[in-house]
Parts: C-alpha cells; sequence; structure tokens
C-alpha cells in the first residue's frame, strides 16, 4: 500500500522524493524482512562465543551426529538405539588437541544433549548445536556455518550427508554416511588430512576443500602426498625453498 501511494505521488508531481520519506519506507520494509526472517533463521545470530584470543588460529571442525559419529535408529520393539562408529573415540581424542570440535545436528536438544553426554566421556566437544540453531528451508533443517561467529576460512564441516545438511558446501568435508557397517574405518582414515590441515593451516580452507570435490579425500590426499614426495626428490637441494615458500603462501599446493 505504501508503496502504491508512493509511485502515484511521484508519477503526478514529477518532484523528487523527500528523503525522510524514503528512509521510513525503507525502515518499514526492513522492520519487516526482519520479522519474516525470524521465522525460518537460526535461534541466533551468533551461535557459538567469541574463540577465545588466544585461539585465533584456531579451526574449528564441526561434526554430524547421525551416520557421521554414530547411528540411532528406532525399532517397534526396543525403541531408540544408538551405536558409535567405529574408531569415534580415537577421532575426538586426537583431533580435539588441535581443533575447536562442535556437533551440529538437526535433532533436538533433548536427543543430543544425553547422547553427546554419553559419546564423550573425555570432554572433547566443546559445543552441541542442535535443532533450535539450524535453518529451516524447504522442509528441512539446514546448518548454517555463517551463523557460527567464527571465521569462514577456518571451518570443516564433517558429515555423512554433508552437501545435502549444510548450506556452505565449501566448507564440507563429506565422509561415507555410516548405517553400522562392521569394518567401516571412514572416520580414522580422514585423522591424516584433519591433522595436517590443522598443522599446516591454510589460509583458507575453502579453496582446499573445493579442489578435493568428487573425490575421496583421504585416498586423494594420499595421492597428492605421494606426487609432492616425488616432485621434491626430483627437485633435489631447491625442493626445501620451494617447499617453504608454498606453506608460506598459505599452503602447499601439492594439497590443493
Ligand atoms: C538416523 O538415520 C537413520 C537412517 O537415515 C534414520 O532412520 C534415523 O531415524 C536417524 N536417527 C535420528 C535420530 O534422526
Amino acid at each position: 500500500m505504501l508503496i502504491y501511494s508512493f509511485c502515484l505521488w511521484l508519477c503526478y508531481t514529477g518532484v523528487s522524493v523527500p528523503a525522510k520519506l524514503v528512509e521510513l519506507y525503507l525502515d518499514l520494509r526492513a522492520s519487516t524482512e526482519e520479522h519474516v526472517r525470524g521465522f525460518t533463521e537460526p535461534s541466533s545470530e551468533k551461535l557459538l562465543p567469541d574463540l577465545h584470543p588466544q585461539e585465533q588460529h584456531v579451526f574449528t571442525l564441526v561434526l554430524d551426529l547421525n551416520e557421521t559419529l554414530l547411528y540411532s535408529d528406532w525399532k517397534r520393539d526396543r525403541g531408540w538405539r544408538t551405536f558409535k562408529r567405529p574408531g569415534v573415540d580415537d577421532f575426538l581424542e586426537h583431533l580435539a588437541q588441535f581443533y575447536e570440535i562442535i556437533v551440529y545436528s538437526d535433532q533436538q536438544a533433548m536427543y543430543v544433549d544425553p547422547i553427546v553426554d554419553r559419546l564423550d566421556g573425555k570432554h572433547c566437544i566443546r559445543y552441541r548445536l542442535s535443532r533450535a540453531a539450524t535453518r529451516y528451508q524447504d522442509g528441512k533443517h539446514y546448518r548454517d556455518l555463517s551463523k557460527l561467529n567464527r571465521d569462514p576460512s577456518r571451518i570443516l564441516y564433517v558429515s555423512g550427508n554433508a552437501l545435502e545438511s549444510c548450506l556452505q558446501p565449501e566448507n564440507c568435508v563429506p565422509v561415507k554416511p555410516w548405517k553400522c557397517e562392521a569394518d567401516d574405518t571412514a572416520l580414522v582414515d580422514l585423522i591424516p588430512f584433519l591433522d595436517y590441515v590443522a598443522r599446516h593451516r591454510p589460509a583458507d580452507i575453502r579453496p582446499v576443500l573445493t579442489s578435493y570435490h568428487g573425490h575421496d579425500i583421504p585416498k586423494e590426499f594420499i595421492e597428492r602426498n605421494k606426487e609432492h614426495q616425488r616432485s621434491r626428490s626430483n627437485m633435489g637441494v631447491c625442493g626445501d625453498a620451494l617447499e617453504k615458500m608454498q606453506i608460506e603462501n598459505g599452503f602447499s599446493t601439492s594439497l590443493r
């Protein structure tokens, strides 16, 4: 209504619109948009408290729960049951030395909290985010990493359903979804790559992860490492200097 009368008035008079009126209109619009967004957005603009000033360089490892660290399903005769993925304890304990670890689930907090309590006896997981922290869109709950209050160049999201459950594909580390297979090694296989990233700290993780798209990360990482070793040994003495330069430029190029 406001827009309509606005236009009529403009068209008839042909004079410029007073700045105050434009401001009023923009304010009104912004507050309406705010209101509409309130229904679909995570409960807060900042889902996590600030990183400690001494941890500004630390990367944040965001982990999904179901089909990633564990598997929970429901059967009529026994209700809910939850199974730990093989290697999950080692995975958490090793990576908690280097990363700020967070669980981000699309399940309700009343389900997430007791499960994480049992899973994480050693307190490797610093924060838990549940359904209220997701963004509801097209009938699904998505993880929104832009609301974490963390630098997006230092966030990795590991999930068995990464690309389908997150709004930032450039931060995704897909792993095979786990459905209770006993011979699964996916979490342990991912440790060398995540360890390397944490130690070498690329300037921005997003182009690195994008370069791995469509590849199995653990396998591709080993391949790139081998290639890197080969080219280094071919270069002989010069190898060291180049290696140093590549790392100073943000990340060893062989791992891109
Ligand atoms: C976990 O995933 C399985 C398979 O997709 C599904 O049947 C189950 O309901 C999920 N569990 C939870 C707690 O969402």
